[in-house]
Parts: C-alpha cells; sequence; structure tokens
C-alpha cells in the first residue's frame, strides 16, 4: 500500500466576473500519484502548472473561491477530507507538513524563532514545555544553525534567507511527520546556500525513514534529490516515472522539450519547456492540454488522451508518445 495515494483531482476556480458571469478557471485537471514509504517525489512543472495547489489540496488548505470538484486523496489508505475537513485536519500538519515557498512571510514576525518551534509542538501533541524546547534545539541545531541556543532568542527578521529557510526545514520535520511536502524551498537563495539547504533536509528525511514531495521548477534539483519524478503541466500529470528512467528516457515531448531546455534558453523564455504560454485554465483545449505547444501534435490529439505505460513504473499521457528507445 502506497504511504499517500492522489486520484484523479480535480480543482477549479468558480468565481464571478465583472460582467456578472460565472467563470471556472480548471487549475488541476485530474491529478494522480503516488508516494511510497521512504520515496521523495519530485513534483516539476513551470509556474502556474498547479504544483502548489497541489500541495494545498494535500494539506486540506484549500480555500474558496478554488473548489474539489472530483477525485480522492488517500493516506495510508484512509480517506483524507478534500476541503478544510475536520475529521482529517488532525492528520494533516503532524503526519503531513508543508515546508512553503517563502520563508520570510511563513514565520510569525511577532514570535522569537524558539517560541514558533515549542509552541507547533503543543499544538499538536502534549510535549511539556521542557520536551518541546529541548527538541526545538536538538531541530536547529540539526538543520545545522550555529549556536542554537542564542537562534532560539532570535527574531525572524534578524536570519538571513538560507537560515530562515533552516528554521522552516527544523519547523516542518519537528513533528516527525511521515510525509513532508517542500514547495520550491530555496527559490531566491543563492546556488551554495540551496545545496547545503537541500542536503540538510535530504539527509534529514532518509535518516528518518519520511517519504518527501520536492516541488521544483528546477531539473537539476529533482536529478539530484528525488528518487522518482513527476511532471506536471497545466493541471495534468504528464508524466511519471523513476528519475533515472525519465532522464534516459522521456515519452512526452514536454517533458522532452523540459530536460532539452538548457538553462541559457529558461532564461530567454522566463519559463523551462521551450516557447509558448501557458494555456488558458479558463478556456482549455479539448483532449490534450500540451497539444498547442507541441510539435508532434495532429488531429488525434483533440481526443481523450490515453495514460501509456513503458513498464510498472513509468508511464505518460499522450497520444504519439516517444516509442523509439
Ligand atoms: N483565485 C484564483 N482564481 C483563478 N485561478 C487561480 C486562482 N489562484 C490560482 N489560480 C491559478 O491556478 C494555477 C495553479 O497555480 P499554482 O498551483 O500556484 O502553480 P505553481 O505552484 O505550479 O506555480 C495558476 O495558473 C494560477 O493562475
Ligand atoms: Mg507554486
Amino acid at each position: 500500500m502506497s504511504l499517500l495515494t492522489v486520484d484523479d483531482l480535480h480543482v477549479h476556480f468558480i468565481a464571478r466576473g465583472l460582467d456578472n458571469q460565472l467563470r471556472t478557471a480548471k487549475a488541476l485537471n485530474g491529478v494522480s500519484f503516488n508516494v511510497e514509504k521512504g520515496q521523495v517525489l519530485g513534483l516539476v512543472g513551470e509556474t502556474g502548472a498547479g504544483k502548489s495547489l497541489t500541495a494545498l489540496a494535500l494539506l486540506g488548505l484549500l480555500r474558496p473561491p478554488a473548489k474539489v470538484v472530483q477525485g480522492q486523496i488517500r493516506f495510508k489508505g484512509q480517506p483524507l477530507g478534500l476541503l478544510d475537513g475536520h475529521a482529517s485536519q488532525g492528520m494533516r500538519g503532524k503526519s503531513i507538513t508543508l515546508i512553503p515557498q517563502s520563508p520570510k512571510t511563513s514565520l510569525d514576525p511577532t514570535t522569537r524563532i524558539g517560541e514558533q518551534l515549542i509552541r507547533m509542538q503543543r499544538e499538536h501533541g502534549e510535549a511539556s514545555y521542557a520536551a518541546a524546547h529541548a527538541r526545538a534545539l536538538e531541530m536547529l541545531a540539526s538543520v545545522q544553525i550555529p549556536d542554537p541556543a542564542q537562534r532560539m532568542q532570535a527574531w525572524p527578521h534578524e536570519l538571513s534567507g538560507g537560515m530562515a529557510q533552516r528554521v522552516l526545514i527544523a519547523a516542518g520535520l519537528i513533528n516527525s511527520p511521515e510525509l513532508v511536502i517542500a514547495d520550491e524551498p530555496t527559490t531566491g537563495l543563492d546556488l551554495t546556500v540551496q545545496a547545503e539547504v537541500l542536503d540538510i533536509f535530504k539527509r534529514l528525511v532518509r535518516a528518518n525513514g519520511m517519504s518527501a514531495i520536492i516541488i521544483t521548477h528546477d531539473l537539476g534539483i529533482v536529478a539530484h534529490y528525488c528518487d522518482r519524478m513527476a511532471v506536471m503541466f497545466a493541471g495534468t500529470i504528464i508524466e511519471e516515472g523513476p528519475v533515472g528512467k525519465v532522464f534516459e528516457e522521456q515519452k512526452h515531448p514536454y517533458t522532452q522539450n523540459l530536460i532539452a531546455s538548457t538553462p541559457k534558453q529558461i532564461a530567454l523564455h522566463g519559463f523551462v519547456g521551450g516557447v509558448g504560454s501557458p494555456p488558458n485554465l479558463y478556456d482549455l483545449p479539448q483532449g490534450c492540454v500540451y497539444k498547442d505547444r507541441c510539435s508532434k501534435a495532429q488531429s488525434t490529439c483533440s481526443t481523450p488522451v490515453p495514460l501509456v505505460r513503458f513498464g510498472p513504473d513509468h508511464q505518460a499521457r499522450c497520444h504519439h508518445p516517444d516509442q523509439g528507445r
């Protein structure tokens, strides 16, 4: 049994426009993937693909106008309520945690670091103040923050970006979750600090037998830190498989495009995956969501897209996947 199973998740934003007409943005369109115990999954895709929304859905943090219109999420076989279901809220924040995208806005500016780490533990369990204090110190040391006792007294604004990110990793892991989701955990940090932070994160995940989802638009991070990868485009996972296999034998034209993109192309076009703009979520094309940007598109691509399997653990959603290798 998988630790986490996401099955055919659809999330829409439904809101009235200025003309008073209801408009629907189809942000997630049948997202399915699994995470096994001890595994690190890379969820990769360009900005707007739906990566953060997927994370919010997993944590039960979607709020209107976001609406789950279809799908199911199971954690250790148990269905999780899809919106802010109270029954599953205990699970979230303890068994499943999120390391959010922006450290500066995620820490409470009015509370010292140590107090925040202590409070998080006491909200989710019965740790005594002394035990929670000791655990906070231990976690700050484990994310290699120098002089943890002194840092316990620091205010969030006194930390550098790299240090703040380490504090968030400590916070995400402090209650020993079974699954930790890191949403673009190192965006905005310089490359050396990025590698330091991710090395610490991966080491702690492995040492504690946890599973993780690393959300990123950076394939280098996927190659370096993940076991499996799921490639997302316009709210759909278009390819999924073991990292080594997908890098060697990409089947979906978008994945091929993504992997062929050099950093220079990314700088030139502003996003990964070659030329073209993301599809309009208010008016998605019939059939394949990628077809307007795909060099292999044919008339069949306007029909429902099959999931094509390449062995037990590698699959792509494409009418014309690369069969050549
Ligand atoms: N309130 C909203 N109304 C309509 N669309 C929204 C709203 N909030 C987010 N979206 C859209 O949902 C899509 C997925 O966003 P997100 O999950 O943040 O993408 P990613 O994390 O992959 O960059 C984006 O295209 C975004 O524009
Ligand atoms: Mg995001």
